[in-house]
């Protein structure tokens, strides 16, 4: 293995495992640890695995803003876990093929379509607050999990959401779970004997695809064009004039079900867990939103009108980042930091790091929307915040995402505040997401 180039020193390894096991133990501690005590250019290795991990935003411009021939996604997004859910979906997909299915989804995304998405958010989550009652205590993770999953399948595939909708919070959890099991890296092998986490795994998947067949089965029965993201993408032809096979249109549905509904979810219950701490936030935030009563929420239209909403978001995501890394495996040499580094070598990129790093952002761990608004971030570099990713790969779902989690935070500070329980503490735990360990359980009060 030729050696990397010298950066100087990385954290002490495990001579068969490297980093691996350090890392699965506690990523966000691990990664810390190696900012602080190695910088930005962090030698590593996972097994025989060369990894660098790279903390600085130009560095990381060069990788994920590189053509797709520099790179292609680690071994990470190729592991059974990844294969069993998300197939050859957008996410996981590579070269021409990911091209194709790129060019065809992204209709669906762009600006006009995604204006249109407005009312039936708001309508959505109209229909989720009715059912809070006022005082209570509520898992908010699990209510916003339920919204977006309703959102994700009326937006995209106009269809009623799975008969299981109400049990998402736990579906959801179980699929972090098994992730989190993998995870533990040299355990793998572990993973893939009969345990609880695996089994509820598979049952989740299983009713999954039995939800996404049907709905594919129901649109060619009756061949009826809805004008939404199934109809075009069972419209898509290739050169031959083939349409897509049922497996590959699985593959999509679900990459852009799950990976549009979890991430989603948590920039709301994040931002709804923060706002909870930070009282005067919260009322500079009802301040805004009660420009429009209750039963005539804002729209598409109006997000310009929205400043602080969108603020929130944009810091909640900042704080506590969705997605917390990223990883690109190198195709040929390229050069970052002024080292060439060899082809094959996987390269770490953590919004994590990068947005709690105070050469970017001031007072870090302080949760201050309005430094979205005073002009401060204008200037930072173009990766110091990146929670969509960025480059080719960048999130397709990141205008929806953007829409969908104003308009209903919009709502839920219009309607009802929140307060933190005694006692009330949230972890981050880094599954393929970030999650709230055990949920972030919030006093809701009508106003
Ligand atoms: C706050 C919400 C969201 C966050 C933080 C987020 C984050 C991300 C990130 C970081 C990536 C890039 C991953 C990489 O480079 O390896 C990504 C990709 C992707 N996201 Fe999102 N996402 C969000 C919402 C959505 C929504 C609403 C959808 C769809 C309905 C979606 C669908 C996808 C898909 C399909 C990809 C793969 C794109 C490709 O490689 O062509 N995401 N997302």
């Amino acid at each position: 293995m030729a050696a990397l180039p010298p950066w100087g020193r990385g954290p002490k390894a495990d001579l068969i495992f490297g980093h691996l096991g350090q890392f699965g133990r506690d990523p966000l501690a691990f990664l810390e640890r190696c900012a602080r005590d190695y910088g930005d250019f962090v030698p590593l290795r996972f097994l025989a695995k060369r990894i660098v991990l790279i903390n600085d935003p130009a560095a990381i411009e060069t990788v994920l803003g590189g053509g797709l021939r520099d790179s292609r996604k680690t071994i990470g997004y190729r592991t059974p876990f990844m294969r069993r859910l998300f197939g050859q979906g957008l996410l996981t997909n590579e070269g021409d093929s990911w091209l194709r299915q790129r060019r065809l989804a992204q209709p669906a995304f762009h600006r006009d379509r995604i204006a249109g998405y407005g009312t039936a958010i708001n309508e959505l989550t109209a229909t989720h607050l009715a059912a809070w009652r006022s005082g209570e205590e509520r898992n908010v993770h699990h209510d916003m999990l339920q919204l977006t999953t309703r959102v994700v399948t009326k937006t995209l595939f106009n269809a009623a959401p799975p008969p299981e909708v109400d049990e998402m919070g736990a579906a959801s959890e179980a699929v972090m779970h098994r992730f989190a099991q993998q995870l533990r890296g040299f355990r793998i092998f572990l993973g893939l004997l009969p345990s609880p986490a695996g089994w509820r795994f598979r049952t989740v998947l299983n009713r999954l695809d039995r939800y996404i067949y049907r709905l594919i089965a129901e649109r060619r029965a009756t061949g009826r064009d809805e004008g939404d993201l199934l109809s075009m993408l069972l419209r898509a032809r290739d050169e031959d004039g083939q349409g897509m096979a049922d497996r590959q249109l699985r593959d999509e549905l679900v990459t852009l079900m799950v990976a549009g509904l979890d991430t989603t979810a948590l920039a709301l219950s994040w931002a709804l867990h923060l706002l909870a701490l930070n009282p005067s936030v919260a009322a500079a935030l009802q301040a805004e939103v009660d420009a429009w009563p209750a039963e005539a929420p804002p729209g598409f239209a109006d997000l310009p009108r929205l400043p602080l909403t969108e603020a929130v978001i944009k810091e909640s995501m900042r704080l506590y980042p969705p997605a917390w890394i990223v990883g690109r495996e190198l195709l040929r040499p390229v050069e970052i930091g002024g080292h060439t580094l060899p082809a094959g070598t996987s390269i770490l990129m953590s919004q994590w790091l990068q947005h709690h790093d105070a050469r970017h952002f001031p007072e870090p761990l302080r949760f201050h929307p309005g430094r979205w608004l005073t002009g401060e971030t204008r200037a930072l570099p173009k990766f110091a915040y990146f929670p969509f990713g960025g480059g080719a790969r960048v999130c397709i779902g990141s205008g929806l995402a953007m829409l969908e989690a104003v308009l209903v935070l919009a709502q839920v500070a219009r309607r009802f505040h929140f307060t933190a329980p005694p006692g009330h503490a949230v972890t981050p735990w880094p599954a393929i997401t970030l999650y709230p360990r055990g949920g972030i359980r919030l006093r809701v009060t009508a106003r």
